[in-house]
């Protein structure tokens, strides 16, 4: 055990911070340029020290990296670029050694152009079991030669490739013409889940890593994975972008249709089998970009996953109603449920917070500010690698862009290479020790990341590495931030937003009965921590009573009244009656 961590119980996942490592960026272990398992191995002390609970790691399964490892060929296996499974079961026991979760990724709504399945679907032909196992259909128009409807890949282009008769047939010398349906790349068909070998395909997938050990799984598209049957056109046309993330109303056929519940009530069967033969909770969270808060919801009923992310603060703008609005809307939904609400700022497919909250200083203070905010939240976070360096989204040249997406979008999408550029450990030039070898990172890393290494800021007590060590720190420590309470804070500005944490939810704020204990972090044992942002343009002048605890950035507090600059938030810690 960390000394000076709270231990949360069995229920960890309820408030946790999950890291989440983008295995090609974040460390090269083998110096070829790419990340791998050896690289985390390698930096797990570095994860611990930051102070995160658990990590999630993106597909390192064997795939043919048509979409950087969400394709994957064989999930039972680790792609020889990241390592082998030796190396996955030497980095699970490092971790939980170190008091680390591991929740690696699962990708159920479509497998790779080359997984086995996929090729005997084309070999067998139109009608065969082996086809069912996919969504294959005939085209329409003379000759089948026109999609089956008109829906769109998320990447851009049509959601379907056709097979043989002038299409693609993979090398199988299929001439059927039939279709395929893949919400992704073509190199993605989508898995037909009406039909019963898919799950067990699954509960396979799910056992071979829970055998190891994990101690859980990110869902990906976990809301995509049934199409309403019939596959009728979507009614508005084409009218997304590839960039669109929440796109259930535009498209209601393809996403988060009522039958995908049952599939996760039997995987959640299948994780609480192991919980119960050892009593280590094994934790399922789903990708779930579902914008309205009661249909996100019902993915985290008791019975089925135990997180949904949930993606309102992230599309929410830099405005405090908006940002209320999210908090309130993500708070009520879950707690409808029983279920812990979720908060993200980042991932690996959206640009990085310090360019999307406006780039430069100005932007990097407020993702700062704003994930001072995110921590302050009750629920788990999930912290995309490198926010805790306070990195920007990179204009990657076209030239070197590898993401599906800038390609089938026309080059109308730069994709997400941005924001999935290599980390920057050490030193003062590119490998920036993400690499010791010869060859290049997979994506160029710009000259000016030197002054944002990890090894840079872990001294600097401005940086906002430690900074954001020492949110995790109080966060683990404090009583305030066990609970799931949050209070809002009456009186204050439109343009700030103002909470209470408090350990329960009893008693008027800075009244509760004194704590006993100290900890780690020297802030006293405080039963309420109000959490203040300013998304004003000038300061603000406001009352609250207390010990600052942490600021985003230099603040004028006399312990009563606050001048909070713009773009800058708090942690003030009510004063303790008995001192
Ligand atoms: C969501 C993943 O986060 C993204 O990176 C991937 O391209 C799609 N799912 C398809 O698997």
């Amino acid at each position: 055990m960390r000394a000076g961590r709270r231990d949360h119980g069995d229920e960890w996942w309820r408030h946790a911070v999950v890291y989440e490592i983008y295995i090609r960026s974040f460390a090269d272990g083998n110096g070829d340029g790419l990340g791998d398992l050896a690289g985390i191995r390698a930096r797990l002390t570095y994860l611990r020290a930051l102070g995160v609970d658990a990590i999630w790691i993106t597909p390192f399964y064997r795939s043919p990296m048509a979409d950087h490892g969400y394709d994957v060929a064989d999930p039972c296996d680790v792609d020889p670029l990241f390592g082998d499974l030796a190396e996955f079961d030497a980095m699970l026991a490092e971790a939980h050694d170190l008091g680390l979760k591991v929740l690696c990724d699962v990708i159920p709504n479509h497998s790779s152009s080359e997984h086995p399945a996929f090729r005997a679907a084309l070999a067998a032909g139109p009608g065969s079991p082996e086809r069912d196992r996919y969504l294959f259909r005939d085209g329409r128009g003379p000759g089948g030669s026109e999609p089956p409807n008109n829906w769109v890949s998320v990447f851009g282009g049509p959601a379907w490739t056709r097979v043989g008769a002038g299409g693609a047939d993979h090398g199988t010398g299929d001439g059927t013409g039939q279709w395929y349906l893949h919400l992704f790349a073509p190199e993605q068909p989508d898995w037909n889940w009406r039909n019963p070998q898919v799950w067990d395909e699954y509960d396979r997938v799910l056992r071979f890593w829970l055998d190891r050990g994990v101690d859980g799984f990110r869902v990906d598209v976990a809301h995509g994975l049934l199409k309403e049957p019939t596959l009728a056109d979507h009614p508005g046309g084409i009218p997304l972008t590839p960039t669109a993330m929440f796109r259930e109303v535009a498209e209601p056929g393809a996403w988060d249709q009522d039958e995908v519940h049952a599939v996760f009530q039997h995987w959640r069967s299948v994780l609480d089998e192991y919980e119960r033969a050892d009593g280590r909770p094994r934790v399922l969270a789903g990708e779930t970009w579902v914008a309205d808060p009661r249909r996100l919801a019902n993915y985290v009923r008791p019975d089925e996953l135990h997180l949904a992310f949930s993606f309102g603060l992230l599309t929410s703008p830099w405005s405090a109603p908006a940002w209320k609005e999210a908090i309130a809307a993500g708070l009520g939904a879950m707690e409808s449920v029983g279920a812990p609400t979720t908060w993200a700022l980042a991932n690996h497919d959206v640009v990085r917070p310090v360019t999307r909250y406006g780039g430069g200083p100005v932007g990097a203070r407020r993702a700062r500010a704003a994930l001072l905010v995110a921590l302050a939240l009750p629920g788990t976070l999930f912290l995309y690698q490198g926010d805790e360096l306070g990195l920007p989204q990179v204009d990657v040249p076209p030239a070197e862009r590898r993401d599906p997406m800038w390609e089938r979008s026309g080059h109308t999408s730069p994709g997400r290479d941005g924001c999935r550029v290599p980390l920057p450990w050490s030193g003062d030039r590119s490998p920036f020790g993400f690499s010791g070898g010869a060859t290049e990172p997979w994506l160029p890393q710009p000259a000016d990341w030197a002054s944002l290494t990890a090894a840079g800021q872990v001294d600097d007590p401005l940086s906002t590495l430690v900074l954001i060590r020492g949110a995790l720190a109080i966060r683990a420590a404090l009583p305030a931030f066990a609970g799931g309470h949050l209070r809002s804070r009456p009186g204050t500005p439109t343009e700030c937003l103002a909470f209470d944490r408090t350990a329960s939810p009893g008693p008027p704020v800075g009244s509760g009965p004194p704590e006993a204990s100290g900890n780690e972090v020297g802030v006293g044992g405080s039963p309420t921590v109000t959490c203040l942002l300013s998304m004003a343009v000038d300061d603000l002048v406001v009352t609250v009573p207390g010990r600052l605890i942490l600021a985003s950035e230099p603040v004028a507090y006399d312990g009563r009244s606050l001048v909070l600059p713009p773009d800058t938030a708090v942690w003030i810690a009510a004063e303790d009656p008995a001192g």
